[in-house]
This record gives structure tokens, C-alpha cells and sequence, in this order.
């Protein structure tokens, strides 16, 4: 496993490769890597030669209010686990390389940053899709991969590669649970034990409102109020709970099999999103063994 901190230094080795006829997956991370993360990069050696995972704690994302200083960080562990898992290069820049000017042309989502996320943490998007953008431009993969975990962020990053034409393939892979349903998150490093229990009402949540669907319900507003209300019951702060259609992440009145259920909530300090597809439910999705 090769390791780049430059912008020139990992691009000119990705050309390299190409050059050679190899194919190169790029896997953008922030790090602290955990079974999801694992998952992308076991996804990204099935389809090309070369992964480069990307460690990135990228400031622009993160609201003055937010975690940027307490974002969980640890690079010896996660060299381990990338060299263990047959990632081929790492790329580890600081913000002085990414940000050595600071951006002032950002990229914007428009529309698909209307709804979910979106007016809860504005501007994160802009700083998401504007670092996505520059490493796909530095390490020019010919693959990348995103989990559906970030359903939202996913999205936006395949309009953006198709609206501006960048010239790769974006695959989008489930989301990676723990045995009780958890979705795997760095941010899960930041619960208590108590929490992490309260935690695990999001996905029942998901998965008595994807019963409710299978059972018939097709009232959007109907399904997630009572979500709604279930979180609130169990002790997280709700800050939405919708079922938005999967392209444009507009809300939907009326439920069909392919609706994105999604959430955000707090469980104390800790902000935590969820989503299921209305017609697959949790068993879309992949739970690790203990
Ligand atoms: P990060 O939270 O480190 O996540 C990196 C990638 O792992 C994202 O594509 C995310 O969707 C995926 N991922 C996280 N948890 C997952 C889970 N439980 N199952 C499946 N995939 C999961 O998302 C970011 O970083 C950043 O916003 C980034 C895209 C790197 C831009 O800074």
C-alpha cells in the first residue's frame, strides 16, 4: 500500500495507473474507518484494479457549531485496516493542501439539498459535493463509491457527476449495520452506553414504518408523524422524519415501493441519520456479524 499526502504526487500515480491499463476505484472517506467504510472498499476491488482511499476530515462540511475538533481520528488503525482490506493507496492530505487557496467557487446542490439535511445543516452540502468534486479531479478514478447510509449525499453525488459530466461511474452500495440494526457511523464512537441503547430505536422505527407500508399504509404524512412521535417517545430529539421520493428527495404524499425513508435525530450531543427503501425495508441493507 502507497501512501500520498500531495495533490500532484497521488494524481500523477492514479495517471500512471490508467496509463498501464489499470482500472482505479476511489473511495472518499473521513476516516476513524468501521465496517461500512470496509464494505466500500471490498465493493471497489471488484471492480477495478487499484483503490485509493481518501482520509479527509474536510472542514467545508462542517457548521462553526459542529465536530470538526472532536471528529474521531486514527491514522494508525486505519492504515491497518486499509492495507488488511487491499486498499493499494492512500491518499491522507491536510487542509493546507486541499484549501492552500481557500475555495471561493463552491459546488451547490440546488433542489436536492431542499429537503432532509439540508436546511438543518446549511452549507454542508456545498462543502460535501465541493471536496467530492476536487478528489475526483485530483485522483481521476475511474469508479467511486458512496454508501446509501448518506442516501442524500449519494444522490447529490451522482446528479453532480451527471449534470457536470465528469467522466466516471458513481455506485452507490447498502447500508452496514450492527446486529441490533444500528447503522455504522463514526459518530457512534460519541454515545454512551445509555445512547447507544436509545440509538437503536431509529431503525426499529424504520422497520415498524416499512411494516406499516407492507401492511398497506400509503399516507406519507400519516407514516412518518407516527415515527415521529415513537422517536420522541424513546427519549431522541427528531429533527425530521420523511419519505421522499429516491431522485429528487421531494416529499411524497403518497407512498410507493421505491419511497426513501429517511430520519435525523439526536440521541444527547449526538446527531445520527437513518433510511430505509419503503419496498426492501432493513433487509436491504447488510448487518455484520458480532
Ligand atoms: P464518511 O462519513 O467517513 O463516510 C465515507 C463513506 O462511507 C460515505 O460514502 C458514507 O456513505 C459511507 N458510509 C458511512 N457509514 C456507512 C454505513 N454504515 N454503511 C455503508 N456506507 C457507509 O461521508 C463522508 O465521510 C464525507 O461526507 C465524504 C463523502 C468523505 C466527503 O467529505
Amino acid at each position: 500500500m502507497i501512501e500520498f499526502i500531495t495533490i500532484a504526487r497521488v494524481r500523477a500515480w492514479s495517471r500512471a495507473q490508467r496509463t498501464a491499463g489499470r482500472r482505479v476505484a476511489l473511495v472518499p472517506t473521513m476516516g476513524y474507518l468501521h465496517a461500512g467504510h470496509l464494505r466500500l472498499v471490498e465493493e471497489a476491488r471488484g471492480r477495478a484494479d487499484d483503490v485509493v482511499l481518501s482520509i479527509f476530515v474536510n472542514p467545508l462540511q462542517f457548521a462553526p457549531t459542529e465536530d470538526l475538533d472532536r471528529y474521531p481520528r486514527d491514522l494508525p488503525r486505519d492504515r491497518t485496516l486499509a492495507r488488511e482490506h487491499g486498499v493499494t493507496c492512500l491518499f491522507l492530505p491536510t487542509v493546507a493542501e486541499m484549501y492552500g487557496t481557500p475555495a471561493v467557487v463552491r459546488v451547490v446542490p440546488g433542489a436536492l439539498g431542499e429537503h432532509l439535511c439540508g436546511p438543518f445543516r446549511p452549507g454542508h452540502f456545498e462543502g460535501v459535493l465541493t471536496v467530492v468534486a476536487k478528489l475526483f479531479h485530483v485522483v481521476e478514478p475511474d469508479v467511486a463509491l458512496f454508501g446509501r447510509k448518506d442516501a442524500q449525499q449519494a444522490r447529490m453525488i451522482e446528479r453532480m457527476v451527471a449534470d457536470l459530466d465528469f467522466p466516471l461511474r458513481v455506485v452507490v452500495t447498502p447500508t452496514v449495520r450492527e446486529p441490533d440494526g444500528l447503522a455504522m457511523s463514526s459518530r457512534n464512537a460519541y454515545l454512551s452506553a445509555v445512547e447507544r441503547a436509545t440509538a437503536a430505536n431509529i431503525p426499529a422505527a424504520l422497520d415498524r414504518g416499512h411494516r406499516r407500508f407492507v401492511a398497506g399504509q400509503r399516507n406519507g404524512t400519516a407514516l412518518t408523524t407516527g415515527i415521529r412521535r415513537e422517536l420522541a417517545d424513546a427519549g431522541l430529539a427528531v429533527e425530521y422524519v420523511e419519505a421522499v421520493d429516491p431522485d429528487l428527495l421531494v416529499p411524497r404524499a403518497d407512498l410507493t415501493s421505491d419511497t426513501l425513508l429517511a430520519v435525523a435525530a439526536r440521541v444527547g450531543h449526538t446527531r445520527l441519520i437513518d433510511n430505509i427503501v419503503l419496498g426492501a425495508g432493513l433487509g436491504g441493507d447488510v448487518t455484520v456479524a458480532v
